[in-house]
């Protein structure tokens, strides 16, 4: 299905700290067809300032009772002037969105197990999937790494779907002290024998290559969401290359816009 080119109306901004927000979108042909995984591109400015649009991850999928989803929302980070206008928005806002675009994640289903791994504002396409997955019956873990504990976010509403959460900070104010990778490898080794786990994985890349490292030590499929600068996402402008391998181990670069941003985590070439 084409992306859908709409002005969306910003229905709510949640300020999570100094740096991060919450924007809740009105756009009911993104919403109804944005599958977790999946991102938009929005327009951080009015008219043509800044030029080029940006990337964001389709963060929660929200709906009216039983009817389609009508909004959605992304998680922020305010990193430089555009995001430093996401953030001071305000409900009854305007914002041009493009979307949704790319792969989305492949949904396990029960009797697996769903692992996410999320580094900082790598949490930014897990409330999704967490609400697809607990909805058809899978159990999530959320492995949650940030700087310190006022970096971790929305702990009560994954809490609250029946994920559960295993946290990290570098600074060892909330949960294990270092990478969230820690936890992770330790779970990954007391996990009863036989037990199917697959790996969603999104943040920094050498987390994102440390983790398809674990599943592949581990016997676990992997599925990484790549964070790649992207000019268009719309596959003009190949500023988001990444290097996968195909099946007799040949290396080729592909369009993260296009062929993702999720990757299996076993055909990235790393290095
Ligand atoms: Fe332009 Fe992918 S963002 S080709």
């Amino acid at each position: 299905m084409a992306p859908a080119d709409v002005q969306a109306e910003v229905l709510g901004n949640r300020r999570l700290s100094a740096d991060y927000n919450v924007l809740l979108l009105d756009a009911p042909a993104i919403a109804a067809a944005a599958r977790p995984g999946q991102f938009v591109m929005i327009r951080t400015g009015p008219g043509t300032d800044p030029l080029l649009r940006r990337p964001f991850s389709v963060f929660e999928i929200v709906g009216d009772g039983g009817r389609a989803p009508s909004a959605f929302s992304v998680l922020c980070k305010r990193v430089g002037p555009g995001t430093e206008r996401l953030y001071r928005l305000e409900a009854g806002g305007c914002l041009s969105v493009l979307g949704p675009l790319g792969k989305p994640f492949d949904l396990v289903a029960p009797p697996a197990e769903a692992w996410m791994v999320a580094g900082g504002v790598g949490l930014a396409p897990f409330a999704a999937l967490a609400g697809a997955l607990r909805a058809s019956g899978v159990a999530c873990r959320l492995f949650y790494g940030a700087r310190t504990a006022a970096d971790l976010f929305y702990l009560d509403d994954f809490a609250a779907r029946g994920v559960a959460l295993d946290l990290a900070t570098e600074d060892g104010s909330r949960g294990t002290r270092g990478l969230v990778t820690a936890p992770l490898e330790i779970a990954l080794r007391g996990r009863p024998a036989g037990a199917a786990v697959t790996l969603y994985a999104c943040g920094p890349e050498p987390m994102l290559k440390a983790v398809a490292a674990l599943a592949g030590a581990h016997g676990c499929a992997s599925q990484v969401s790549t964070e790649r600068v992207m000019a268009c996402g719309m596959g003009g402008c190949y500023s988001c290359v990444v290097s996968v391998r195909d099946s007799s181990g040949r290396a080729r670069f592909v369009r993260s816009c296009l062929d993702g941003p999720v990757f299996d985590g076993a055909a990235v070439a790393w290095d």
